[in-house]
């Protein structure tokens, strides 16, 4: 059902309008609202990342609590930002209740939504935000190993990261972070 909808947007208004109309999904009934994207679609870089916490679901944008704030640190350490060359979206539009973690089926049944997002956006490369991610996407989880390994997600360079919200519990590991961000970077300017 979701691949028929998504399949028939032709463009992201139309696949928001079709992911906010769409009722199989039971975490839309406990969010608030449709948490889509943000930043510049058409940019070079898309970011995937999990689910929406509380202040993304209050504000209907990825991002924007204390983890969305580092993201946004460590794209502006490379020269990226929200606002001119980085386009962000989850892999679940809907806040899961008490932030569990989306199971397997809310993923499987939301991933061709994800999928027509990637190909309307266009962006050159895919940014994997966490296990999570990995997992919807990749079908794999363990970040600790996947992290740093460029990978092919439908036909398109994919590096998987640490997730923000990880670096804010574990800050010795920014740096791996770092080292993928300047790998990244080298990916963008050679
Ligand atoms: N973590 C995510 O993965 N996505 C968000 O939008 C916010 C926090």
């Amino acid at each position: 059902v979701a691949s028929t909808l998504a399949a028939a947007a032709s463009d992201l208004d139309t696949l928001r309008a079709a992911m906010s109309a769409f009722e199989l999904c039971e975490l839309k009934r406990g969010a608030r609202n449709l948490v889509f994207a943000d930043g510049t679609p058409g940019a070079r870089v898309m970011v995937i990342g999990e689910a929406p916490g509380r202040d993304e679901d209050r504000q209907g944008l990825p991002f924007v609590g204390r983890a969305g704030q580092l993201l946004d640190r460590m794209l502006s350490a490379i020269g990226l930002s929200r606002a001119e060359s980085v386009y962000i979206t989850n892999v679940m539009p809907w806040r899961p209740p008490q932030n569990r973690d989306p199971n397997r089926e809310e993923m499987a049944m939301m991933l061709p939504f994800l999928k027509r997002h990637v190909e309307l956006a266009a962006p050159e490369i895919l940014i994997l935000m966490g296990n999570i991610s990995c997992e919807a996407v990749l079908g794999k989880r363990g970040i600790t190993r996947l992290r740093g390994n460029w990978t092919e997600v439908w036909g398109k360079p994919a590096l998987p990261m640490f997730h923000p919200a990880y670096l804010l519990r574990q800050p010795a590991e920014k740096r791996k972070a770092w080292a993928d961000l300047l790998d990244l970077n080298a990916r963008l300017t050679t």
